[in-house]
């Protein structure tokens, strides 16, 4: 019986010990200070998966530059529904047009986006919706500089060669649960992917990527005396997105902050600026942008929920710090920025 119980432990003990194997990354790993010597700002990467993530954002050659006509589209009798880029080249347009459908339909071609029959008709949601995408790509690489520079974007940024990017969200209520007293999981509980498999909440981005959205849970005082502080809730709420942010670039939190003080902006690295500016910037794609397409696209391209495909930080970054490693693509499509703003 005492034998019994004993090889009962060691056969548990066996199978916990491989299943955090299985979650280990084995050595060498590479690691690179961040921050001050001796507090612990220190940046470990996996080599191995450095090389695959670097074979995977590469960003493809630019068109060979367009001989311009001097002949803008507008003012062109062949164009009759062009209503974003009337105001560019009618060569830089022709070679715009080959450029989106490498980025986004390869496969397909033109009629991805056009009836092959009178190409300024609009009868394909797929033109419709690039159309309000030229205009969102304009106003990231506009109107967005604080986040992106002048790296800027293109449609490949976030396509790379297919019609519904890879890192997209919906609003998510969670698999079915039970009714009753334990119907509420309260959007947490499952290791989820969009939260680096933890049991966090696993859609932080509903209420943190919105307009007015406090992302802020650190109390100022030792004790609760003041203003009262985040609850547990909206404080795991904001962690998760916390993870979610350093997984979409591959880092960890002292990307950003010096974790003796995660609230100080004093301590924190310079990162965590562009970062900042880089939630609000979610914020403004997905509200004036993606929102306005919610009657465009047809219900296969819906959440569960019927709520339209939107944008997070791995949607551009796919892993990478800067999204392609910092290659400008947009320098070679200029028409991508809106001229004279
Ligand atoms: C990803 C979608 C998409 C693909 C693929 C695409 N286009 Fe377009 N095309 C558009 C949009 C959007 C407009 C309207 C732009 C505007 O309103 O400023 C447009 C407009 C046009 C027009 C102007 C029609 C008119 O008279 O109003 C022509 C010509 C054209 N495209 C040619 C092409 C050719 C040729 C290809 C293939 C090499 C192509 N397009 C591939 C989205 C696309
Ligand atoms: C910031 C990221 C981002 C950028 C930049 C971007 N898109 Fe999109 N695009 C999206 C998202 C998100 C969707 C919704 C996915 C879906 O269709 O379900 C989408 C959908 C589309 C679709 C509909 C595809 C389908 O089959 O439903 C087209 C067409 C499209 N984009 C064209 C473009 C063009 C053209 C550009 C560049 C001018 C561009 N996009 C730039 C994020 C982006
Ligand atoms: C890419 C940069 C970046 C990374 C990586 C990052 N953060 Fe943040 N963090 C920010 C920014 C920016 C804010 C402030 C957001 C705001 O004010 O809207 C913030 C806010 C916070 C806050 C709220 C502080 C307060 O004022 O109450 C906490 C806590 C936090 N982060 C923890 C973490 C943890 C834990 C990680 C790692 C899992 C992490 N962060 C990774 C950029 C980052
Ligand atoms: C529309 C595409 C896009 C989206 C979405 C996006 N970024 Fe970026 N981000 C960029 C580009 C482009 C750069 C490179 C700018 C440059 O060259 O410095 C960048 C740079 C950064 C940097 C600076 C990195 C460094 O090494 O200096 C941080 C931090 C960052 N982004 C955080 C975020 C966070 C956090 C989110 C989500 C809240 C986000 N980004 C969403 C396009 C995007």
């Amino acid at each position: 019986m005492k034998y019994g119980l004993a090889f009962i432990a060691i056969i548990v003990g066996s199978l916990l010990t491989l299943a955090m194997m299985l979650q280990w990354e084995r050595p060498p790993m590479a690691s690179t200070q961040l921050g001050p010597r001796g507090v612990g700002m220190v940046l470990t990467q996996n080599p191995r998966t450095e090389a695959i993530l670097k074979s995977k954002n590469i960003a493809p050659e630019s068109d060979p530059p367009a001989q311009l006509s001097g002949i803008k589209v507008k003012d062109s009798p062949d164009y009759q529904n062009v209503k974003v880029l009337g105001d560019i080249d009618v060569e830089e347009f022709n070679r715009l047009m080959g450029a989106i459908t490498n980025w986004i339909a390869p496969d397909e071609g033109c009629t991805y986006c056009h009836n092959p029959e009178n190409m300024a008709d609009d009868s394909l949601y797929t033109k419709v919706v690039a159309r309000r995408m030229l205009q969102m790509t304009r106003q990231i690489n506009t109107m967005w500089t604080p986040h992106v520079q002048q790296t800027g974007v293109t449609c490949y940024t976030c396509h790379r060669g297919h019609a519904v990017p890879a890192n997209i969200w919906f609003k998510n209520d969670g698999p079915p649960h039970a009714e009753g007293m334990s119907a509420s999981r309260q959007g947490e509980g499952l290791a989820s992917k969009s939260v680096g498999m933890t049991s966090l909440p696993y859609d932080p981005f509903t209420t943190l990527l919105a307009k007015g959205a406090q992302i802020r849970v650190d109390g100022t005082e030792a004790l609760p005396t003041g203003k009262p502080g985040a609850s547990i809730h909206d404080t795991e709420v904001t962690y998760a997105l916390m993870i979610h942010m350093s997984e979409a670039l591959g880092v960890n939190c002292t990307f950003c902050h010096n974790s003796r003080q995660f609230a100080s902006w004093s301590e924190s690295r310079p990162q965590r600026v562009p970062a900042w500016h880089g939630l609000r910037m979610v914020t403004d794609v997905n509200e004036t942008f993606m929102a306005s397409l919610q009657g465009t696209f047809p219900k296969n391209r819906l959440g569960p929920l019927g709520d339209v495909a939107k944008v997070n930080c791995a949607t551009c970054h796919q892993g990478v710090n800067k999204p392609l490693y910092g290659v400008s693509m947009v320098k070679d499509y200029p028409e991508l920025r809106i001229p004279n703003p």
